[in-house]
């Protein structure tokens, strides 16, 4: 793995990693359990093979793999705006982020009191990155509880992907938080394929491999 891509195909890659969170106040918010394991793991392969990497990390307790540009941002629209400013014509895009897809409608400045609150939140839709931005190429992960190739299949037309890498987050040692993943991918040209459970790491030194040809 330690061998570099010719200088001439290496390429700007920006990766989203980790949970958003969406304030209601200063103290409470939306989330879910991602870590940043899978996205970091990536980063540290891409930048491993020669190409530049920029990675957009939400709240994650992760050190960036070295030679990699990392920007922090909590919520789902600072992620956005974050991979806007980042991303070029030729960019390659891969969504690992698990976004949250509500935010609350509205943000307090202090702490709710208990009396303030009432037992049910409004929320509104967050922006879909993924779908929103241009780029190059763009590759997505699904998380999924059932229906794993329809659903992926489905998320991967409507956001204009070249690949859907899709996890079934049921499943021992698959998604969020383990320091393994079994996914199954799906190309935009039909082709499939399913890759055994192997550690992340492994799994970001493949995909890597596979996200280079989609570029060249
Ligand atoms: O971080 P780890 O603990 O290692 O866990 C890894 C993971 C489980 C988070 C990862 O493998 C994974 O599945 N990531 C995608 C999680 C997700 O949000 O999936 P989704 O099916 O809800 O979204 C589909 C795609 O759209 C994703 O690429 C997501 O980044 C993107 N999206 C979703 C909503 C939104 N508002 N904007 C987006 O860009």
């Amino acid at each position: 793995m330690r061998e570099k891509v010719e200088a001439k195909r290496a390429c700007h890659i920006v990766i989203t990693a980790g949970p958003t969170r969406e304030y209601l106040d200063p103290v409470r918010f939306l989330s879910n359990p991602s870590t940043g394991k899978m996205g970091f793991e990536l980063a540290r392969a891409a930048v491993r093979r020669g190409h530049r990497v920029t990675l957009i990390a939400g709240p994650v307790s992760l050190k960036t793999p070295k030679g990699v540009t990392r920007i922090d941002v909590v919520s789902a629209r600072e992620m956005l705006r974050a991979v806007e400013d980042a991303i070029e014509p030729q960019t390659l895009f891969i969504s690992t982020a698990a976004v949250a897809d509500w935010r609350p409608l509205i943000c307090a400045n202090q702490k709710l009191k208990k009396s303030q609150m009432s037992d049910t939140l409004k929320l509104v839709r967050n922006p879909d990155i993924l779908a929103t931005v241009q780029a190059r190429v763009k590759v997505g992960f699904a998380a999924e509880t059932g229906a794993v190739a329809q659903e992926a299949q489905r998320k991967m037309k409507t956001k204009g992907l070249a690949l859907i890498v899709a996890n079934d987050v049921t499943q021992k040692g698959v998604g969020f938080g383990t320091p393994t993943n079994k996914v199954d991918l799906f190309y935009a040209d039909g082709r499939q394929e399913s890759l055994p459970l192997m550690t992340k790491r492994a799994l970001g030194n493949r995909l890597v491999r596979i996200c280079e040809n989609l570029c060249s």
